[in-house]
């Protein structure tokens, strides 16, 4: 079968070679982007006095025609076409007759496909953008309820000290709020045109690339014909800032799968995230929570695939750039996938608050707070660290906790202890008192909420 580009070939294609280089079977989902390229493409030849007005106006219908019938799913595809840009070409060919021929003037698929992914990019990442909202707006919803829910705090997961929980929803947010920044912040160079670069060098067209541009919303266009079909840094942001963004969800999602574990027991995921077990009657499983996690590595993979298919290719379009999109396709999907189940999960998350009571009273998380208050009364820290410590010693030998020890014992370990400790050690006291700015003293969890709603735009 002869190729659009056969002229200057001896042998016919083999099949089973096409199907090896074709791009279709992925890069057909660019098809809108892909047409929407193109008639921005004609219309400019048009006011460049390239292309008649007729000749114009008979492509922009015939590709007005394929957008349609795109958009109800009713164009086929062939790989003997190779990729999106050849079948629609062809395609327009057999609507329109030879003169659909005269659309690909002044153009390549290499300034082509590069416009079609930065056109396709800008879309995603603008849905990308809400569903981050969405899901800070959910987290913002649960820590209202929680401000003076405490759960422990932990370092080296061991317990540190006690918390809001709002405060440890709301570091998610802020986690999140710099997801989106990254997302945002990126969208400068996603909006940049290729179009017209050509192959790599220019071309000999009088080509208007800033109008060609400016119709199809682009901020400005490539200074370098052989940076604009050559780049794909923006993708690579894409994939790194999703991968950041994925990783701040597993993180979170091992909380989840902790705390819902009956050794923790702080939350009940709602049964519409969780799954049971085929053999154990009993189980029920943060199934959801652990897919995410999972699928941060499938993002992690294709940051590292493409970054492992640029490396070391020469200037200016290389095949190999054809790697570029399968992952970016599945990332655009596990990302959004992710953000949206993950709203889901929040918004009906069960905080249980009458076993977090017991639990944070059922530990020694207040013994700083125990060691402030002889620093307080003028004990030089390190001592009063020692003192503390002796006194946790003390109570594991017993098996009670700080708020067990009598007046008498505390009075022996130092003179400087009062009755107001047994006020002090108290768990809600122990954070309330953590007022200093972005702690998690109750007044700073007031104030941070009301500065995550003003993120939020609310
Ligand atoms: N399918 C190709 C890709 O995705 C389009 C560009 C092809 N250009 C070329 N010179 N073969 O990269």
């Amino acid at each position: 079968m002869k190729k659009l580009w056969g002229g200057r070939f001896q042998k016919t294609a083999e099949e089973w070679v096409d199907d090896f280089g074709a791009s279709i079977h992925f890069d057909k989902q660019l098809v809108e982007e892909d047409i929407e390229g193109s008639l921005a493409h004609v219309t400019m030849l048009g006011k460049c006095g390239i292309l008649t007005n007729e000749e114009t106006e008979q492509i922009k219908a015939g590709l007005q025609t394929l957008l349609e019938k795109a958009k109800k799913n009713e164009l086929k595809f062939s790989v003997q076409y190779e990729d999106i840009h050849l079948n629609i070409e062809k395609q327009l060919i057999d609507l329109i007759g030879p003169v659909g021929g005269k659309l690909h003037t002044g153009r390549s698929r290499n300034d082509q496909v590069a416009t079609d992914v930065h056109l396709y990019l800008r879309n995603q990442v603008t849905e990308i953008l809400d569903a981050i909202k969405s899901l800070q707006s959910a987290l913002v919803k649960q820590a209202e309820q929680h401000v003076e829910t405490i759960i422990p705090g932990y370092t080296h997961l061991q317990r540190a000290q006690p918390v809001s929980f709002a405060h440890h929803l709301l570091a998610y947010f802020w986690m999140l709020e710099r997801d989106y920044q990254r997302m945002q912040e990126s969208y400068k160079r996603i909006n940049i045109s290729p179009l017209g670069a050509g192959a790599l060098a220019g071309t000999t067209f009088p080509i208007d690339r800033e109008y060609a541009a400016k119709t199809l919303g682009f901020d400005s266009v490539y200074n370098n014909s052989l940076d604009a079909v050559s780049d794909r840094d923006y993708i690579l942001e894409f994939l790194s800032n999703s991968s950041i963004l994925m990783m701040h969800l597993s993180r979170f999602c091992e909380e989840l799968i902790l705390w819902s574990s009956s050794e923790f027991n702080f939350v009940e995921i709602d049964d519409t995230f969780a799954t049971g077990s085929s053999i154990m009657p009993q189980k029920k499983n943060p199934d959801m929570a652990e897919l995410i996690r999972g699928k941060t590595g499938r993002v992690y993979g294709a940051l590292f695939g493409l970054l492992t298919v640029m490396k070391g290719t020469p200037l200016a379009y290389n095949k190999d750039f054809q790697e570029d999109k399968e992952g970016m396709f599945d990332v655009v999907k596990t990302v959004k996938g992710s953000l949206q189940i993950f709203a889901g999960m929040i918004d009906t998350l069960k905080v249980k608050t009458e076993v977090l009571e017991k639990t944070v009273k059922a530990d020694f998380s207040n013994a700083t707070e125990l060691a402030d208050y002889l620093a307080t009364k003028g004990m030089p820290f390190r001592e009063a660290h020692e003192v503390v410590g002796k006194l946790v010693l003390t109570c594991i030998q017993k098996g009670i906790y700080l708020l067990g020890l009598t007046i008498d014992e505390y009075k022996q370990a130092s003179e400087l202890f009062e009755e107001d400790i047994y006020e002090v050690l108290q768990p809600k006291t122990v954070v309330a008192r953590r007022n200093s700015l972005g702690g998690t003293g109750f007044e700073q969890v007031n104030i941070a909420l009301n500065k995550a709603k003003e993120a939020l735009g609310n």
